[in-house]
C-alpha cells in the first residue's frame, strides 16, 4: 500500500454516491475505481468529486485482483453482498459493506469467514455507531445517568423506501426490518449493553400490498415516483426485543407516511432506567434528559455536522474516517462484522416472528 490509500466503489445509487463523494474529501483517500452499469447513477457520482478521477467498469469481476486497489466500498443491493464481498477479501482488499450485512444468516457468515480468513479489515455500514448524538448517549450511560436501562423504544414512522424493485423483494432485501431497522436493533444492542434473548413482532401490509399497484414516492432518493406492484415486504411493525438482563426494547415500523415524517420528533429513541430517569434523542439532533435522582432536565445540542459531511444519516463522515483509521492502524472497527451480525439477528428474528405468529429466539436464528 502507498501512502494514499486507493479506493474502490462498487455501485454508486443512493448511498454509494455519498460514500464515494465523503471518501473523496478525506486526505490520503483515492477514489480510484468506480464500477456500476447504471451510467446514469455513475455520471451523477462523478459530478460531485472533487478531488478525484477514478476508472470506470462495469463488472467488479475485472478489478478484483487488481494490485491499485487497496480498499472497497460496497453498496450493491443486499442480495448481491456476499457475491461482491467475499471474491474481494479473498483478494486480499480491506472492505467497508453497507448494512445489512446481508439480507440472511448464510450470507452473512460467509461474509464474515472471509474477513477473519484474510485478516482484513470488514466494516459494516451501521453508521450511528459513529454518530456523535449516539455516541453522547451511550457516554451518558456508560457515566451512570440512567442507572441501568430498563425500557428502551424506538420510533421510525417514514415514507417509503426508494421505488427500486429490490427493496420490495424480501428475498432481496431481507425485508423491512432487515434493510432499514438493522440500524436500530443495533443501537437497541449497543444501549442495552446485554445479549437479545428473543423477540416477538406482529406486522403486515397496510398500505404498500402486494398485487395492488401503488404509486411510490420517497423523500430522499434521486430516483423518481415509480408503481410498485409487487411487494413481499411488510409496511408496518411492532417488534418487542427481550435481553437477557430483563430489560425490554420496542421498535415501531411505518413506511407510508406521506410526504415524510413532518412531526417534530422525527426518528425517536427513548431510554428510561432503573433510578427513574428518561432519556430521548429526536431527529437525530437533540437529546434530552430528564429526572432521575434530582428533577434536573438537561437539553444536550450535540454537533451532528461535523460528523456527518457528504450526506447520508449521522456519522456518515466520521464512519468514513474510521475506516480509513483502521487500515492505517489494523485496529478493528466498532462497526464490526459481529456487531452486523448481531443486529441482523435480531431483525432476521423480528421477521420469523411476524411469519410464523410466536416468539422467535435468537439462538434459533444460528
Ligand atoms: N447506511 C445507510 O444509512 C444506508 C442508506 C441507504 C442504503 N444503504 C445500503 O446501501 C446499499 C445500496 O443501497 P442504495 O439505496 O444505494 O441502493 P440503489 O439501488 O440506489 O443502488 C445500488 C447500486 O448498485 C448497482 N449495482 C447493482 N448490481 C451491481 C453489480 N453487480 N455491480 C456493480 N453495481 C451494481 C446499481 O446499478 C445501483 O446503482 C444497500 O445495502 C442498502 O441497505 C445504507
Amino acid at each position: 500500500m502507498g501512502e494514499n490509500i486507493r479506493m474502490a466503489f462498487i455501485g454508486v445509487g443512493d448511498m454509494g454516491s455519498h460514500h464515494a463523494m465523503g471518501f473523496d474529501l478525506i486526505p490520503g483517500c483515492e477514489v480510484s475505481y468506480i464500477c456500476d452499469f447504471d451510467d446514469r447513477n455513475v455520471q451523477r457520482t462523478l459530478k460531485e468529486l472533487k478531488n478525484s478521477q477514478p476508472i470506470i467498469c462495469t463488472d467488479y469481476r475485472e478489478i478484483v485482483s487488481n494490485p491499485d486497489i487497496d480498499a472497497v466500498v460496497v453498496s450493491v443491493p443486499n442480495y448481491l453482498h456476499r457475491e461482491v464481498a467475499v471474491p474481494f477479501l479473498q483478494a486480499g482488499k480491506h472492505v467497508f459493506l453497507e448494512k445489512p450485512v446481508a439480507p440472511n444468516v448464510e450470507d452473512c457468515d460467509a461474509i464474515l469467514a472471509a474477513a477473519e480468513q484474510s485478516g482484513k479489515i470488514l466494516q459494516i455500514g451501521l453508521v450511528y455507531r459513529y454518530s456523535n448524538l449516539y455516541r453522547r448517549m451511550a457516554r451518558e450511560i456508560q457515566g451512570g445517568r440512567l442507572a441501568d436501562v430498563q425500557m428502551m423504544w424506538c420510533k421510525e414512522f417514514r415514507d417509503p423506501f426508494p421505488p427500486v424493485d429490490w427493496f420490495y423483494d424480501a428475498t432481496k432485501s431481507g425485508g423491512a426490518l432487515v434493510e432499514k431497522n438493522c440500524h436500530h436493533f443495533d443501537i437497541f444492542n449497543w444501549m442495552m449493553n446485554a445479549k437479545p434473548v428473543r423477540v416477538f413482532a406482529s406486522g403486515g401490509q397496510h398500505l404498500i400490498r402486494h398485487g395492488h399497484s401503488r404509486v411510490i414516492t420517497n423523500s430522499y432518493t434521486h430516483y423518481p415516483a415509480k408503481e410498485i406492484e409487487h411487494s413481499s415486504i411488510v409496511d408496518h411493525a411492532w417488534v418487542i426485543v427481550d435481553y437477557e438482563n430483563g430489560s425490554k426494547a420496542n421498535l415501531g415500523l411505518c413506511m407510508y407516511l406521506q410526504p415524510r415524517n413532518l412531526m417534530e420528533e422525527g426518528l425517536e429513541f427513548g431510554l428510561i432506567g432503573s433510578n427513574g430517569a428518561q432519556m430521548q434523542a429526536k431527529r437525530d439532533k437533540t437529546i434530552s434528559i430528564y429526572g432521575g435522582e434530582d428533577y434536573t432536565k438537561e437539553e444536550i445540542n450535540v454537533d451532528v455536522r461535523s460528523d456527518s459531511l457528504a450526506g447520508g444519516h449521522t456519522g456518515g463522515q466520521t464512519q468514513r474516517a474510521e475506516f480509513i483509521a483502521c487500515i492505517r492502524s489494523g485496529r478493528s472497527p466498532v462497526a464490526s462484522g459481529s456487531v452486523g451480525r448481531d443486529a441482523l439477528l435480531v431483525a432476521l428474528a423480528a421477521e420469523k416472528s411476524i411469519r410464523e405468529e410466536r416468539y422467535v429466539y435468537i439462538n434459533e436464528m444460528g
